[in-house]
């Protein structure tokens, strides 16, 4: 299947014919299938979750309930371990608040990496820095270093390793499957963020041999306001409530809570998010995950080649995997703001700054920031070749001052 073919059910280029949409790490565009399955909940069958016995609201059940089996088949996992929430920033929250901090105290850790987005790394500080435990951040100078900073900062008081399994910022390799070894070998619970991951890799809970994985349905293709955190089912009754309110309770005692995920979802639920999020990874498999992977090297071998062509002019940030999908560059004499400007003045989109991951940015030694351009299934070879023209036109205007 052609990238064009991708690109074609996309309304948002339809729009934006000229656009070059390298901010997919941001945000991805959606489907004509997602906004469809949106609008027809919406449309015709808006009802309640969960809560009610007539025929539209046993509709909306079906459907939600289908759409967390979809998910979970997604991710190779139990649907009894899927918790619906709105981002993978709340995923993160809801695990370190349900899972980690009730097992916290003075002389305990946890472990995370110098790679994390804030999302997976401020709730651990809050958490250690209320407990007493110590936070201990790994800090690894490429991919392959990963296994080895992990396990010389894990110890039988490591509550928990909560890693990136691809970065927002750098496109290296990241070994999980070595990482994963490493935590069952010391049983500590290992989570994933796995918001840069599950777009673009095959995903399979038990092959990663994770304990917790979350992601957000927006750069995945799917809604805004819609996130998920799988945990192993066998964890769930380990874990407190995190949000109070309507629908997590046990029967009619107030006080007593869902067993499973259910504890999880208090509230009503974003229910036509996640019916979109199943659309989303509907899509995604009528596509096929083979075919875009295919794609997606092809396009990641173009970045590198260009890269590569321009590297008199332009540091990229990390050691990109063949499949990469995340460019992070800094360019000497050029402001990244700046080159993102001018960037936008060829049509082209793509993110400034320090993309949430200050830490990182310090540890790298680039105190403005960089600029990231980012691939998804819809772009195309000359999507590619404007970017390094647009680039290029951008240097010769900004590093001849
Ligand atoms: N986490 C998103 C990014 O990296 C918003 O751009």
């Amino acid at each position: 299947m052609s990238a064009v073919h991708f690109r074609r059910d996309f309304p948002f280029f339809q729009h934006h014919p000229e656009t070059v949409f390298l901010d997919s790490a941001a945000t991805a565009q959606k489907p004509q299938a997602v906004i469809d399955a949106l609008t027809r909940f919406y449309a015709e069958d808006c009802a309640p979750v969960g809560r009610s016995a007539y025929k539209a609201a046993r509709q909306a059940d079906r459907r939600y309930r289908t759409a967390r089996q979809t998910i979970a088949r997604f991710l190779d996992a139990d649907a009894a371990g899927i918790i619906f929430t709105k981002s993978a920033t709340e995923s993160a929250n809801l695990l370190a608040r349900a899972f980690a901090r009730p097992k916290l105290c003075k002389g305990k850790n946890i472990v995370i990496t110098a790679w994390e987005h804030n999302s997976n790394y401020l709730p651990w500080v809050e958490i250690c820095r209320e407990s007493g435990a110590e936070l201990r951040v790994a800090r690894p100078v490429s991919g392959p270093d990963f296994p080895v900073v992990l396990d010389t900062l894990t110890d039988e008081h490591t509550v928990l390793v909560s890693c990136t399994a691809a970065s927002n910022v750098l496109g290296d390799t990241i070994p999980l499957a070595e990482i994963s070894a490493l935590c069952r070998q010391k049983q500590i619970p290992l989570a994933l963020d796995g918001a840069q991951y599950v777009a673009h890799h095959p995903v399979d809970v038990q092959t990663l041999g994770c304990d917790f994985l979350f992601f957000s349905g927006h750069k995945v293709y799917g809604p805004t306001g819609s996130g998920v955190l799988y945990v192993r089912p066998e964890l769930l009754d380990e874990m407190a409530p995190f949000l109070l309110g309507g629908g997590m309770i046990c029967g009619d005692d107030p006080e007593c809570y869902a067993p499973g995920a259910g504890r999880f979802e208090a509230g009503s639920p974003d229910t036509a998010a996640f019916i979109g999020l199943a659309a989303a990874i509907d899509y995604l498999n009528t596509l096929g995950r083979d075919a875009i992977c295919i794609h997606e090297q092809a396009l990641a071998r173009q970045m590198q080649d260009g890269f590569r062509a321009l590297s008199h002019r332009v540091q990229l940030l990390g050691q990109p995997a063949p499949d990469a999908s995340v460019y992070t560059f800094v360019c000497p004499g050029a402001h990244p703001f700046d080159l993102a400007c001018l960037l936008n003045g060829h049509g082209i989109a793509v993110r400034s700054g320090k993309m949430c991951a200050q830490h990182l940015f310090d540890a790298l030694g680039q105190p403005l920031g960089g600029v990231r351009a980012s691939l998804a299934c819809y772009n195309t070879a000359e999507d590619l070749h404007r970017f390094f023209n647009g680039l290029e036109d951008a240097l010769n205007r900004l590093q001849r001052k």
